[in-house]
């Protein structure tokens, strides 16, 4: 079993900000990656929609023997993440906005957070608030439309610097030291992002952190692969055209 691959899934090409992390630390690793395209955004959806898709998405990714799942998606995790432990059996890693780390370090007691509408309203998102950033001032904003553009290939420009700007200049003004990117997504935006949000303000997301515990989790279960050299294959359910121009030609994606 250890020598199978790690299965990663998300909404679409967000998910690849999380491969990247755990390829940089365990460069031996089979990965299977799946877009599900198809159904994104996941952001707007129920509960019940993202813990649906997500099982199913789980399911395909174990068809293909994979010794672990990384939901590498903020909106399924906070949505999903306990229904999918409850019913599936495999380890499962998740990924959630960083804002642990942001209320430890923050010195003006204002840290942003910049999420989906299905992370921000989730119970487990809300519930790691109310434990750690009780006496914090959060500034939550759903970056509503971004995803969108994301999956559509807009990743720099006009376009989404007028969006950008609407979510983020609100919280320069309540003068927040440190900017979550609680959505998988928005990594792949951080130079747009960085041309609003001055550099004094430190942009926390979650990849080293997925990356350092699928490791963890994988070492305790004895998974670790033990062979040299990986081999990543990638799978989506609709147009290929974006998650083409996000990882370059070096890779085949087969779409389902
Ligand atoms: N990458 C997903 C996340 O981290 C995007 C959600 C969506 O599809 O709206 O939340």
């Amino acid at each position: 079993m250890h020598n199978n691959p790690i299965g990663i899934f998300d909404s679409g090409v967000g998910g690849i900000t999380i491969l990247n992390s755990i390829k940089e630390i365990m460069p031996n690793e089979d990965i299977i990656y799946f877009s599900d395209n198809l159904n994104s955004p996941y952001g707007q959806k129920s509960e019940e929609e993202i813990k649906n898709l997500s099982k199913k998405n789980s399911n395909w990714l174990l068809d293909r023997g994979c010794k672990i799942i990384v939901v590498a998606c903020n909106t399924a995790t906070t949505n999903s993440i306990s229904f999918l432990r409850a019913n599936l059996n495999v380890p499962f890693i998740g990924v959630e906005p960083a804002i642990k780390p942001a209320a430890t370090n923050t010195k003006t007691g204002s840290v942003g957070v910049l999420a989906t509408k299905g992370t921000l309203s989730s119970g487990l998102f809300n519930m790691t608030s109310n434990d750690y950033c009780s006496e914090i001032n959060i500034i939550e904003t759903v970056g509503e439309g971004l995803v969108d553009l994301i999956e559509n290939g807009i990743i720099e420009g006009n376009k989404l610097e007028v969006l950008l700007h609407k979510f983020l200049k609100p919280m320069l003004n309540t003068n927040i030291d440190h900017l979550v990117l609680g959505c998988t997504h928005y990594p792949l935006i951080i130079e747009s992002i960085r041309k609003i949000i001055p550099n004094n303000i430190k942009i926390l997301d979650s990849g080293t952190a997925v990356a350092k515990q699928t490791k963890s989790i994988l070492s305790q279960h004895d998974l670790l692969n033990n062979k040299k050299g990986s081999n990543s294959k990638f799978y989506c359910n609709s147009t290929n055209t974006t998650l083409k121009k996000i990882l370059g030609t070096k890779y085949q994606i087969e779409t389902i």
